[in-house]
């Protein structure tokens, strides 16, 4: 049997100890990336909700430092929970919070919970790059004297000179548009919602300009953390559309699109304040699903993680725009393969001479004759979790039925699927696994596959089959990971 200690990922973000939820205040300032999130500092359940802080130069590395935002007692006995926000960087001091000419002011933006009363819109700043903070003494700055009401996210839309905040009411399934001049005095602008998948309700919105792959256009995204209507459980929906500073409006009425199929991606939000160099935004989730996110057999210490740095694009496609995803991480080796093979033929069962429980895998494969392609990993006597591709229908699933500790919670055990067209009669697939988080890109980025597993032996064993007929792998190749 595993310990527990077995599942930490190497190369995913884990805070030392405790509970974390959704990634906040994602901000770039001075070389540094900054990673706040849902955080409870006295155990490893939900409660207590306090922002967690990791810092990070490339993205791929990161250092955890101490709480930044810190739950608090009111005069009244009740106490002020900070749930899930943004962070910006205030450099024309726009709140007037900072010194005169200061240019590297951070303003985080929240949602301040008061258990079972109230959730309103709060501020808090810090001149030290994130390292201490003030809460504005007039906080909140937005209350619509709702109990449900969360999530700003907060970008500047150079345009008009203001800061625009997206924020939902997750029960009526509305996403609001605000606008600022200083952070502290919000005027609503418009509202969207009643549309897209309502299954579960609306958290964790953000509103991005998304470059359009081969082309010079951009175009908006609006990403909401929800339910998945086909499936029954939580994931992350988004809407491709145009924003002109006052209202966003989708390219198509009641399209349904989701950004990631598997079970374990949500609350993913982008940075703000990129430097020029990155050409596309970048967004990390947090990997789990409320649903059994409490049970997961991680141990005494630690439950929760994020996923690795994400780049984001749309790629035109004869149904509209759809979002593309690439994995940003660091190779031990980009020039050599720890493993690879070109041009095999595979009939039955091909045991790839490679194990290991870390690493980057990327296969392209032609079905050809096989009805079914099936790549095992993680496996062991008894034990593999199966990334399949059924060639009559075109989907590609992962079945994590098999993967290991399954039983925890009913719906922890399942199979995800997801249509993925062959391109010239080929699959290409990248799978990121590290210990007992595994992220599946399909087609370069066009699907993405997030999931835990959580297996009981360390033999990591890799397998590829063939049923029905004979399979040609164009190329296989597994990169250790830093
Ligand atoms: C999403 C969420 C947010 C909230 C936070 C509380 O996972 O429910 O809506 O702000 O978690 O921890």
């Amino acid at each position: 049997q595993n310990k527990p200690h077995d599942y930490r990922p190497k190369y995913h973000y884990t805070a030392p100890k405790n509970w974390v939820n959704d990634p906040n205040g994602m901000v770039y300032l001075d070389g540094e990336y900054h990673l706040f999130y849902q955080y409870n500092p006295f155990g490893n359940v939900w409660g207590h909700m306090s922002w967690g802080h990791a810092v990070s130069k490339d993205l791929k590395n990161w250092e955890t430092l101490p709480v930044a935002l810190p739950e608090f007692d009111n005069a009244d006995g009740t106490q002020t929970m900070i749930f899930s926000g943004c962070a910006v960087i205030d450099s024309m001091n726009t709140s007037g919070f900072f010194e005169k000419g200061f240019t590297k002011g951070m303003v985080a933006i929240f949602t301040s919970h008061i258990e079972g009363k109230a959730q309103h819109q709060s501020i808090a700043y810090s001149a030290d790059k994130g390292r201490t903070w003030k809460r504005y003494d007039k906080n909140p700055v937005l209350d619509l004297g709702m109990k449900d009401f969360r999530d700003p996210n907060v970008i500047w839309y150079p345009e008009k000179q203001v800061w625009i905040m997206t924020v939902v009411k997750p029960l009526e399934y509305i996403a609001q548009f605000y606008e600022s001049k200083d952070l502290k005095k919000w005027t609503l602008l418009s509202e969207f919602g009643k549309q897209g998948d309502m299954t579960k309700i609306w958290e964790c919105p953000s509103l991005t300009k998304v470059p359009v792959e081969g082309s010079t256009e951009t175009k908006w995204v609006l990403m909401i953390s929800s339910g998945h209507r086909q499936k029954d459980y939580l994931a992350m929906q988004y809407f491709v559309g145009d924003f002109d500073g006052k209202t966003f409006t989708p390219q198509k009425q009641n399209e349904i699109l989701y950004v990631d199929e598997g079970k374990d991606f949500y609350a993913a939000i982008p940075f703000n304040n990129l430097p020029k160099s990155h050409a596309k935004p970048i967004m990390i989730g947090w990997i789990n699903d409320w649903e059994y996110a409490r049970e997961i057999p991680t141990g005494d210490t630690w439950r929760g993680g994020f996923s690795v740095a994400r780049e984001f694009s749309l790629k035109k496609t004869t149904d509209g725009l759809r979002l593309v995803q690439q994995p940003i991480i660091q190779l031990k080796n980009a020039q050599k393969a720890a493993f690879s093979v070109k041009n095999k033929v595979v009939d039955g069962t091909y045991e790839v001479p490679f194990k290991g429980e870390v690493f980057d895998l990327t296969l392209e494969i032609q079905p050809q004759e096989a009805k079914v392609v099936t790549l095992n990993v993680f496996q062991s006597q008894g034990e593999a979790t199966a990334i399949r591709y059924d060639a009559n229908t075109q989907e590609l699933s992962l079945d994590r039925t098999r993967s290991g500790q399954v039983n925890f919670h009913p719906r922890f055990s399942s199979v995800e699927r997801v249509k993925v067209p062959l391109k010239d009669g080929k699959l290409k697939i990248r799978l990121l696994a590290d210990k007992s988080i595994l992220e599946l890109f399909a087609q370069d980025g066009e699907h993405a596959l997030t999931e835990w597993i959580f297996p009981t032996k360390n033999e990591g064993g890799i397998t590829l089959t063939s049923e029905g007929g004979k399979a040609k792998i164009t190329t296989l190749s597994v990169h250790t990971v830093r």
